[in-house]
């Protein structure tokens, strides 16, 4: 009988903690949710009669900084994310969104498809009205990148104004690389899985073929390709 109480009592002990372990969790869950909510909304700063839409996967972790929406529309992750091949599904290619001390500043309509993710510690970022934005694709910056007006970035590019590590050379170690600001003119084409790295400025009607990597700066209406991109065409026009 003692026995038989003892064990009761222990399994009840057991589905009591197991009961607490879940509302501690539960509570720990929802509070998380809220204070997330609040940061994002204190974050965000709509100007001019401007909105957002962010679907409800994006991953934001924003801290000391602000999303600001000029005169447009921002979309999150909502529009349809597709690429030849394959289509991006916001319920699982969730964009991230990561600030730190930095700005997301958006003129006019912007579209971020599911899978974007923009990056920014002391940075500011700014993209254009018209600029479409494919899933896949990154923006790393450490400074400032900012992308002009009616560019449309393919699948899988990545921007950086930035190599993410310091690299040294010689005996007394002389800094080789720094952070320096990327800037893209209005109406360029980036092609799939192209890398537009630190320091360049890409004026307008630029096409960057796929794959491209790109170390130097681009004059206006040039084709660029290769590794490293070197111009293949002049005075290009494009398309959507
Ligand atoms: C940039 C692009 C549109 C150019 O097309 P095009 O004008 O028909 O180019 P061509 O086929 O005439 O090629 C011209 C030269 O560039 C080279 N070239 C073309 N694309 C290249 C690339 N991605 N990387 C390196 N070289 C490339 C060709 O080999 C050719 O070299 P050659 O003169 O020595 O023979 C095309 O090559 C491309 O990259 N398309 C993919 C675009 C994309 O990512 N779309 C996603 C939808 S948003």
């Amino acid at each position: 009988m003692g026995r038989a109480r003892q064990m009761l009592t222990s399994r009840s002990y057991g589905l009591i903690q197991i009961f607490y372990g879940k509302l501690f969790y539960a509570v720990k869950y929802a509070h998380n949710s809220w204070h997330k909510y609040w940061v994002v909304k204190r974050s965000i700063r709509l100007e001019g009669g401007s909105k957002i839409g962010i679907h409800h996967s994006t991953a934001f972790n924003l801290s000391n900084s602000n999303i600001i929406v000029r005169n447009g529309t921002l979309k999150i992750g909502i529009d349809f994310g597709y690429f030849d091949g394959g289509s991006y599904d916001s319920r699982k290619d969730s964009c991230k969104i990561y600030l730190v001390n930095s700005s997301l500043e958006i003129e006019g309509d912007v579209s971020l498809l599911p899978g974007v993710s923009i990056y920014g510690i002391n940075a500011k970022i700014c993209i254009k009205n018209g600029t479409l934005i494919n899933g896949d694709s990154h923006i790393i910056a450490l400074k400032n990148i900012e992308i002009g007006e009616n560019c449309l970035i393919a699948q899988g590019v990545i921007i950086r104004d930035n190599d993410g590590h310091k690299l040294t050379t010689g005996l007394d170690n002389v800094l080789s690389n720094d952070i320096e600001e990327v800037h893209i003119g209005d109406h360029c084409w980036l092609g799939q899985r192209a890398m537009i790295l630190k320091g360049v400025v890409l004026h307008d009607n630029i096409v960057v073929a796929a794959g491209a990597v790109v170390t130097k700066s681009v004059e206006a209406g040039n084709l660029v390709g290769g590794v490293p991109a070197r111009v293949i065409k002049e005075n290009v026009t494009w398309s959507a």
